[in-house]
């Protein structure tokens, strides 16, 4: 009895699913419709900006849904897609329920004409169906959520009717593309025409324009009708004639990402009379190289001042933060602050490099007997952290290697004073002990080394035995 419960359970979930699937996912989309205001004179262009929403059919053949539009849009501007390839079903435009932010969608009219640009103009030099052009047409540009999907469709509908058909649908999964540097990059793009348009099959041309702060260039252009592409600067960038052919896949590949890449890429697809364009972002992101100098730091005692320098490097966008961070023996983390932070520079290659100082007075900081010096460089391309330690020696609560050290110097002085020790008795005892019995030697190996200031005469008892001798 329970399994049955269970399995009906989640037949109820099941259905639910798939009631969704079926539709709402892709049945409306709500768009703003803008268009030039008519009779709006003068230099500045007004646009009026009216709700409408596109209620979507992927099957042209099933029914027309009749829905009753929201009281807030006026009738005129609802419109019923057909849609075969669902180039409007994309998740990204449909967002559950109660999501807070919502897929951007513009909808305009939009006017054919032949296009100038050289590797476009070839599509129109020969008549094309005039009579076909003669209609309503409309371009929708949308955007979904998360930067998932950049789309724009142009879309006709025999003129008066709101029953318009995607023609053209150009769109990318990737409206911002972020890479390191060096790595190969693909601006996804695809686009689909409808195969019972008359313009399909009479040819296509594909352009890739870069353009960042004002600057333009061509990236690639192919001139579909030639099968030729057009001459530009760009030399590591192309596009696959392959897919671009057989899917519709015009996306563009640069063999190696660098600074001179990061901008915005504007792919625009011509067919005879009409195109669409979408724009993606391409961010260049990469996180500095960090080294720390000098490496390994000089052993210092305490109240001297060691100066470390942290130089970040080869990183691109400019923004970074240095921080310096130490961490004593038991592990315990603490900021030393940004030390002074040196301007940027920019190297040929685009990249940025600055650079942090730090005195280190390891009474005033408080470092006690030293620990591990960070440089922490916080980049929006991740974290990097670079360490040296630091020992300070001498001071009072002793480590094992202090203890040691001790240990060696307490020999050492122990060594000294029995020398002088023996020095002074032997020349106490010399003249007592004229019968030649000779003087102790030194216990070998208890003299590390050779104590300073016994002037050139350490052994006193073997000198003395020696001048016995003569
Ligand atoms: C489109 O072409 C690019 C580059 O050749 C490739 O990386 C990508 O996987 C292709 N996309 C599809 C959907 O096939
Ligand atoms: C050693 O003793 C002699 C005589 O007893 C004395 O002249 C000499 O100064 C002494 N040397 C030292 C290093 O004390």
């Amino acid at each position: 009895m329970k399994d049955l419960s269970t399995i009906y359970k989640l037949s109820v979930i099941a259905f639910a699913l798939l009631g969704d699937v079926c539709c709402s996912r892709c049945s409306v989309l709500e768009c703003w419709f803008v268009q030039e205001k008519p009779g709006g004179g003068g230099f500045s262009v007004r646009m009026s900006q009216e709700k409408s929403a596109l209620y979507i059919r992927t099957d042209p053949d099933s029914e027309k849904i009749e829905q009753k539009p929201p009281s807030d849009i006026s009738p005129s501007r609802v419109y019923y897609v057909s849609d075969p390839a669902s180039t409007f079903c994309s998740p990204a435009l449909h967002p559950p329920e109660g999501t807070v932010n919502k897929p951007q969608c513009e909808i305009n009219p939009f006017t054919p004409q032949a296009s100038m640009v050289k590797w476009a103009a070839p599509l129109t030099s020969s008549a094309q169906s005039p009579v076909y052009l003669s209609a309503d047409w409309f371009s929708v540009a949308a955007q979904g959520l998360n930067g998932e999907l950049t789309l724009a469709n142009v879309m006709r509908a025999p003129s008066g009717s709101t029953e318009p058909s995607v023609i053209l649908s150009v769109s990318s999964k990737t409206s911002t593309v972020r890479s390191r540097l060096g790595e190969p990059v693909v601006l996804d793009l695809s686009f689909w025409v409808d195969p019972s348009s008359p313009l399909h099959g009479s040819g296509f041309a594909v352009e890739w324009r870069y353009q960042f702060r004002g600057e333009g260039r061509l990236v690639v252009a192919y001139d579909g009708k030639n099968d030729r592409f057009a001459e530009t600067s760009e030399t590591d960038a192309h596009l696959d004639i392959v897919g671009l052919y057989e899917t519709g896949n015009a996306s563009l590949v640069l063999k190696e990402a660098q600074v001179r890449h990061a901008g915005t890429y504007i792919c625009t697809i011509y067919l005879p009379h009409l195109l669409a364009q979408v724009a993606l972002e391409l961010e260049i992101v990469e996180p500095p190289a960090l080294a720390v100098y000098p490496s390994p730091l000089p052993l210092s005692v305490p109240g001297q001042v060691v100066t470390v320098h942290c130089e970040a490097s080869g990183f691109y966008p400019l923004s970074l933060d240095l921080d310096w961070e130490f961490t004593d023996a038991e592990g315990k983390k603490r900021s030393l602050g940004q030390g002074s932070v040196t301007g940027h520079r920019q190297a040929r290659d685009g990249t940025f490099s600055q650079s942090s100082r730090l005195e280190l007075d390891s009474y005033k900081l408080g470092l006690g007997r030293g620990g591990e010096i960070s440089c922490v460089a916080k980049h929006q391309g991740g974290s990097r952290r670079a360490t040296v330690t630091l020992n300070v020696i001498g001071v009072s609560a002793p480590s094992i290697e202090d203890s040691m050290a001790m240990v060696a110097v307490a020999l050492v002085l122990y060594g000294v004073i029995k020398v002088i020790f023996w020095t002074f008795s032997s020349n106490g005892t010399s003249n007592e002990d004229t019968n030649g019995k000779p003087s102790p030697q030194p216990p070998s190996g208890t003299i590390p080394s050779k104590p300073s200031g016994s002037s050139g005469r350490p052994y006193g008892a073997p000198a003395a035995a020696s001048e016995l001798n003569r």
